[in-house]
Parts: C-alpha cells; structure tokens; sequence
C-alpha cells in the first residue's frame, strides 16, 4: 500500500495552497466564454487534488479504499445525471447538487457533535453548520421540485403557512440553541430537535416562493453551501474547504444580487413577499389585432433589411435552434446585412443561458450585444427577431407602472422599424403576463416552432 502512505501536515496544506490557487484561476477563467471550459476542468482538478490530499493526511485513520469508493462511485453518478441532463434542465440539477452539499456538511456537523464538540466556540460551529446544511438541502430539494414543476402548492395554503411557521421557530431555536451553549453544552435531544426543525424549516424557507423566482433562489442556496461548506471546513480545521467554500459562498451571493437585479427585484422582496403576491397577472386579454406573417414574406422583408438584431430566449433553447440560427445569421451577413445578437442577462431559465447556446452554435462573441448597448440605437434596427423571447422584450416593464414586470430592464425591441416575433401561439413567457409587443403595428407574428421557422428563412436564403 505504499502510494497511499499518510503525508505530512505541511505536505498537505502546500498542496491546499496549490489547490486554492487552481480553484481561483479556475472561476476567473469562468467568467470568460473563451476560457470557461478550462476554467471549469481547472476547478475539478483543484478539487480532485484536495480530496486526494485530504484522504492522505496524517489524521485520516479510516480505511483509504473506503474513501476512494466513495469517490469512484460520487463521479460515476454525477458524471452519469451531467451527461444525461438537458439543457433546459440545468437549474434543476445544480439545485440537486446544491442540496447534497448542503447535506453533506448537515452529516459533518451531526458526527462533529456526537465526536469533537467540547468547547463553546465548536458547538457554535456545529449549530450553524448544522442549520445552514439542513436549510440548503431541505429547501434545494423543493426548489428542485418547483423548478420541474413536480411541486405544486398553492401560495398561501394551509400547508405553505404551516412549513414557513416552522422556518421561523427553526430559526428562533437555533438562536435559542447558540444561547445554550454558552451556558452548558447542549443536551444530545435539543440537538436532535435543532437537526428536526433545520430539515422542516428549509421546506419553509422556500415553498412559499413564487416558481418564477426559483432561479434566483438556486443562487442563493448555492451560496449556502459554499457558507455551509466553510463553517464545516473551520469545524474539521481544513484550510482548503474554507476557502473552497468561501469562494462558492461569496460567487453565489454575488451572481443572487446580479440576477435579482436584471429581474428589477429585491432579495427580500423575493425571498419575502414572493412573485405571485406582487403580480396580479394581466393575464392573457387580448389589447389589439395580431398580424401574422409566413416564411416566405418574412424571408423578402429580412432579404431587404439592412441591420438585423436576432434576440434569443427561452423558446430557442426549447426549440435547439441556435445551430439553424447561427445559419441565418451568417446568410444575412452573406447577404450585406449588418447582423447583432441582444443578449438579455435573464433570457432563458439560468444565467449565460443564450451566450451558452449560441457559442455551442459557433456564434462569434464580438456580436454579442447587451440592451445598454443596443436600447439606445433600437431606431436605425430595420428587423428585430425575437426568437422564443417573452418577458425580456415586454414593453410593459417600460410603459405599464401596475405591471407585475414593470421595471424590469428590457431588450426595446418594439422601438426597431420592424419586429419578427417567433413563437408558437399567443400564450405568455415566465412572468405569466401578457406582451402589447404582439399588438404593435410594427410588430409580424411568424408562428410555429423556433427551429422550423429559421429553417424555413434558412431555406428561403439557400433557394
Ligand atoms: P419567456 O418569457 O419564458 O418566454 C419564452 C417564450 O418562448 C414563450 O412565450 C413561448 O411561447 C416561447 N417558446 C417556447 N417554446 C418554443 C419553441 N419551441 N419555439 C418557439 N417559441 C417557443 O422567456 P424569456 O423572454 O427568455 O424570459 C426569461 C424569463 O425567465 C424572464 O421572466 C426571467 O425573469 C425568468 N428568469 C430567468 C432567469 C435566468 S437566470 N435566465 C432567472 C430567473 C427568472 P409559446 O409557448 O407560444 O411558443
């Protein structure tokens, strides 16, 4: 057994230095299409290499193979759900993975109690740790349910208000816990009664979010298991999950605020007063005559234009037709059109959704643009495309103060002297309210399926 001979403490906290710095190179290169895909490798690496180290440090005493099944047999499943996972389903299984982080250091600090706990500061460690873990994963996994609509409680029901009541005692008994152990160290049933609560109160936590803000919800609860994470590496002193979950902790938090932000929506009023409260949804009444176009005039109208903005959302990455898309951008340009991408920070169901798709596509970066950029020179766009987008180009969030959208940042489409719409019938986007952009007189609906109707153009240009 030579290769797995235990290495020294200083050994093993050099090769924590190296890992932490392969994990902040790694989210760095995150940031960047060009790099992410390295950046992504550099910071499984960095965690492969720590687990390693970890399992070869002088206070592991358990049997080494034990640990290394668990590892073979953890990236067998992970490696497995990656694979088989569509795309449009990406938040539901990070809300999945979230939940068993949280779950993870919820188990830590539970044998942390039944083992170490024997100074104040320790079972401080261990109350906040277990309640964090608890919460995370509890309320992932019915943020999960939510999100694939698997879930389905009415806001404001009995069995809403009776979780989110227990959500509130979990959090006065924690504070009640902590109090606790200042005085003596806490009995094993109080704790067992914090482990109870912590579980229910998650499912408290988040089912009286509204499922329109549940991606935003997954943000923050990833960024409670990197904190989770954190507290469970200062509970195991183990300097590289305290930074490996600092990092996950302090990203999370930030990408919650930017999402929440694109989306014109406090975390308290998200997490607090819920989407379904504060949208009386205009539903789907109708304000006016639709004008419907085909294929083929579409296709002498796009022949004609001059500039073309194409603004992807949600129906694309339905439809997987950024391939077919990337195709009609680049006739365009064959044909003298001057070509642009508005990219809305929200579109889709995660963030980077549509740069994901359309760099899987090939689309080039340089002709990304954000609605900053292109709001203000919508006017010289003679044809917006807005393929499978809803809510990023409702004029409401402009124009309509009661709307439950209003304030949101839009792409103004309806501001381009001509607008495509392409979607399969009048029904709504995410917010559930309905868009004036299909009444506008400037505004063509081309129905169908997103992928056959740039199929169709696609073929119009080809012909
Ligand atoms: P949505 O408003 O959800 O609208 C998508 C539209 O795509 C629908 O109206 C649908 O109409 C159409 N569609 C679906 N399948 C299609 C297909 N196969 N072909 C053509 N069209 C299809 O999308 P959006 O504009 O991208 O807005 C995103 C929404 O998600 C926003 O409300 C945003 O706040 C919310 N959200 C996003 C995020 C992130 S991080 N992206 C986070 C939280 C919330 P039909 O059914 O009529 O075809």
């Amino acid at each position: 057994m030579s290769f797995l001979e235990n290495i020294s403490t200083e050994l093993q906290n050099l090769i924590y230095i190296f890992a932490s710095i392969l994990f902040i190179t790694g989210i760095k290169m995150l940031g960047k299409e060009d790099t992410a895909v390295k950046g992504n490798f550099l910071s499984a690496l960095a965690m492969f290499i720590a687990v390693i180290v970890t399992f070869l440090g002088p206070e592991i005493t358990v049997n080494p193979y034990i640990i290394l099944a668990g590892i073979v047999v953890g990236a067998l499943i992970g490696s497995l759900i990656a694979l088989k996972v569509k795309m449009t389903s990406i938040p539901e299984m990070v809300a999945l993975f979230n939940g068993f982080g949280g779950l993870a250091t919820f188990f830590i600090a539970w044998s942390e109690f039944n083992s170490n706990a024997d100074n104040t500061f320790q079972y401080v460690l261990i109350m906040i740790t277990t309640y964090i873990g608890g919460v995370t994963f509890s309320g992932s996994i019915v943020a999960y349910g939510k999100l694939s609509e698997k879930l389905r409680i009415q806001k404001g029901s009995f069995i809403t208000k009776l979780f989110t009541t227990v959500f509130y005692a979990s959090l006065i008994y924690l504070l009640y816990a902590i109090f606790l152990t200042k005085t003596l160290s806490l009995p094993f049933d109080f704790y067992i009664l914090l482990l109870a609560l912590t579980l229910i109160g998650g499912i408290g936590f988040v089912l009286p979010i509204g499922g329109g803000d549940m991606p935003v919800v997954i943000s923050l609860l990833n960024s409670f298991s990197g904190i989770a994470a954190a507290f469970a590496g200062l509970l195991l002193t183990n300097n590289v999950l305290i930074v490996a979950g600092s990092l996950v902790g302090a990203s999370g938090l930030i990408l919650t605020v930017i999402m929440a932000k694109a989306m014109n929506r406090s975390i308290g009023n998200i997490l607090f007063v819920g989407y379904a409260l504060s949208s009386t949804k205009s539903s789907s009444e109708e304000t006016g005559e639709v004008k419907p176009i085909n294929v083929s005039d579409a296709y002498l109208i796009l022949e004609n234009a001059s500039s073309v903005l194409i603004i992807p959302g949600y129906g694309m990455a339905v439809a997987q037709a950024q391939h077919v898309v990337r195709e009609l951008g680049e006739l365009l340009e064959a044909n003298g059109t001057e070509v642009k991408y508005g990219i809305h920070p929200v579109a889709g169901r995660m963030p980077g959704h549509m740069n994901v798709l359309l760099a899987e596509a090939n689309v080039p970066y340089d002709v990304l643009v954000e609605p900053d950029d292109v709001n203000p020179m919508m006017d010289t766009v003679d044809v917006a495309v807005v393929i499978g987008a809803n809510d990023v180009v409702n004029p409401s969030a402009t124009e309509e103060p009661g709307s439950p959208i209003y304030g949101m940042p839009i792409i103004e489409v309806h501001n381009a002297r001509t607008v495509f719409v392409l979607k399969r019938s009048m029904s709504s986007g995410f917010a559930g309210v309905q868009n004036p952009l299909f009444f506008k007189e400037n505004t063509r609906m081309l129905f169908g399926d997103a992928k056959d109707s740039i199929g169709g153009l696609v073929s119009e240009f080809k012909e």
